[in-house]
């Protein structure tokens, strides 16, 4: 079965978890496509380079979940030349037998507009940046919130306002805003748009 859920929508909107709740639900197999950007964001050197050689222990690395790992993704995933060098990589893996869910930017706009479920998820920039604050707040170096903020709001205008494969739902894309709504409640709509469409198949 070729099966495809693209989940899009700003950093800390709550893909990762919502991905990862449908993957492990139907069994489907999962790729975060922000950890091919992360990666060639901290190998450093020229990214174009780092982008067509980028290899799976590439992924493993300990550091890319960092602000700075998602900053440094963000600015060379404005390069045409990088995101075309990981296209075949992730249509792939989102048409491999079996099911896949991939979460990211250009997911149901730019890798796979026949993906059968196309989820746009988000929330106000506050809400996830306080997220993503929880998350890093772990040693007395950790930035302050307003910090995390910032970063937040400038990633965001990056991805949304760069020419190439920009943020943006596609048209036929189930909105899901995480803003006011739990976790649980989030992953129930997800599961029930991939179930309606699973027995629609
Ligand atoms: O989802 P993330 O925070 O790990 O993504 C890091 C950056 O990578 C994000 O700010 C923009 C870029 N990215 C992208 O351009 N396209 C994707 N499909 C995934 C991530």
């Amino acid at each position: 079965m070729i099966f495809t859920v693209a989940i899009d929508g700003p950093a800390a909107a709550g893909k990762g978890t919502i991905s990862r709740a449908v993957a492990d639900r139907f069994g489907f197999a999962r790729l975060d496509t922000g950890l091919l950007y992360r990666a060639v964001g901290v190998l450093g050197g020229d990214p174009i380079a780092a982008a067509q050689g980028l290899c799976a222990q590439d992924l493993e690395r300990g550091d890319l979940r960092t602000l700075e790992a998602g900053q440094a993704a963000s600015r060379v995933a404005v390069i045409p030349e990088v995101r075309a060098a990981l296209v075949e990589f992730q249509r792939k893996f989102a048409r491999q037998s079996g099911g896949a869910v991939l979460d990211g930017r250009d997911i149901g706009t730019v890798i796979c507009p026949e993906a059968e479920v196309k989820l746009f998820v988000t929330a106000s920039a506050e809400v996830r940046a306080h997220r993503r604050w929880l998350e890093v707040n772990t040693s007395a170096d950790a930035p302050s919130l307003a910090q995390v903020l910032a970063e937040v709001k400038e990633r965001d205008a990056r991805d949304m306002n760069r020419a190439e494969a920009p943020l943006r739902p596609a048209e036929d894309a189930l909105l899901i805003d995480t803003t006011k709504m739990g976790i649980d409640e989030a992953v129930t709509a997800a599961c029930d748009a991939v179930l309606a469409e699973l027995k629609a198949a």
